[in-house]
């Protein structure tokens, strides 16, 4: 079991100096595979090293299966931590380096070899135990490393950012290496990343960061389906989603503007009635988008603008087009496109494609179908306590 509990976690480095981590909740479940997701210096390592206990908490608590242990020392916690730059000690052969940090706590050498001999078959180190690590390739390394924190059977396992040192193939097959591991032992993982596919295809759920604080937590494809802001609506999706800045028509249920005709039809009355004449963010995915007009009847939004560039991909087109404000947006097209440079085109997207934010807050304004989510979880609260 290990559950790990971060309680409004702040840290601060100096005294009056800059706040690094601002007030983060999250709780990791037992065996769960967590992704603490965001550009670089939102937060993500100095996090992470809080809970190794690497980094003094400023305030806040962390509790690992509900013991608190903001001032237990490192080596107590029973935590191992991957780091992107894995220094494997150079004079020692891989047998040595995945032995060592057992030796050190006094392991007996046939529990030792037993765990060594395990976890490199594991990996698929066997054959490479005598080596020294100037003779290894960069993905093999990694594995030692990844090999080093496995001999320990720790509770949790804590990853920063480890595949970015690794070239796109190995970085793909280390990446199934590790959702393997996870897999097998069931252990609780924390996993560092900036990178948006490592986040999807390896978690269970994404904690997304931004500028020190939690900007949302969800399953992998609940945050890229229902962010809860633009920044997870733009962090997460490549292209990043579309955003259109609109006046509200409550009337007639639509977001419209003179490039702009977006009809709102997840939103309740009472939600769109506070925005009536303001101005809104309307969001919509590229792959939304198609040159196509939809079939008679289909209540369908559409973008109109000029086309600046066509970037075929192969398997698919990116066309960037620029609407009369200047808001430039990009449609995810299949490979043949029918569209060339300075065209006028329609970009047509269907009405459950369309997402609504404040313009001021960049919040998402909740769908009829999320309200009724929350005031039934809430309703089951109150039913329970
Ligand atoms: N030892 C330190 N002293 C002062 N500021 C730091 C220190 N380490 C990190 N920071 C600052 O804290 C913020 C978060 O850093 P970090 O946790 O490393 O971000 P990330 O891992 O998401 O890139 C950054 O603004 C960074 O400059
Ligand atoms: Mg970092």
């Amino acid at each position: 079991m290990a559950i790990v509990e971060l309680d409004k976690i702040v840290k601060q480095y100096g005294i009056g100096g800059p706040i690094a981590v601002d007030k983060v909740d999250v709780t990791i479940g037992d065996g769960e595979f967590m992704v603490l997701l965001g550009p670089s210096g939102c937060g993500k390592s100095t996090t992470l090293r809080m809970i190794a206990g690497l980094e003094t908490i400023s305030s806040g608590t962390l509790s690992i299966d509900g013991r608190l242990v903001n001032d237990v020392p490192a080596k107590d916690r029973d935590i191992a931590m991957v780091f992107q730059s894995y220094a494997l000690y150079p004079h020692m052969s891989v047998a040595e380096n995945l032995a060592f940090g057992l030796r050190r706590r006094k392991f007996s050498s046939a529990e030792i070899d037993s765990r060594v001999t395990a976890v490199a078959d594991i990996l698929g180190l066997s054959h490479l135990l005598a080596r020294r690590p100037a003779a290894l390739s960069g993905g093999q390394r990694q594995r030692v490393a990844l090999g080093r924190a496995m001999v320990r059977e720790p509770r949790v396992f804590l990853f920063d950012e480890p595949l970015s040192n690794l070239d796109a193939a190995l970085r793909v097959n280390t990446r199934s290496e590790i959702i393997k591991q996870h897999n097998r032992l069931g252990s609780t993982m924390i996993y560092v990343t900036h990178d948006q596919v490592e986040a999807m295809t390896m978690g269970t759920r994404i904690c997304v960061m931004n500028a020190g604080r939690v900007a949302q937590i969800g399953a992998p494809l609940e945050v890229y389906w229902k962010p809860a802001n633009i920044f997870v609506a733009r962090f997460l999706g490549s292209p990043p989603m579309n955003l259109v800045t609109a006046t509200l028509s409550t009337d007639a249920r639509r977001a419209q503007n003179a490039e702009l005709d977006a009809p709102l039809e997840r939103w309740s009355n009472a939600a769109l009635s506070s925005y009536a004449g303001r101005k809104i963010t309307v969001g919509v995915r590229a792959e939304d988008l198609s040159l196509h007009r939809p079939e008679q009847g289909a209540d369908a939004g559409v973008m109109r603008g000029r086309v600046v560039a066509v970037e075929p991909l192969g398997a698919e087109t990116l066309l960037l087009v620029t609407l009369q404000s200047g808001a430039e947006v990009t449609a995810r097209l299949p490979r043949q496109v029918a569209a060339v440079i300075d065209a006028d085109v329609e970009l047509f997207f269907p009405k459950d494609a369309v997402y609504l934010f404040d313009a001021e807050s960049g919040d998402a304004l909740p769908t009829v179908e999320e309200t009724n989510r929350i005031v039934g979880a809430a309703l089951q609260r109150r039913a329970h306590g």
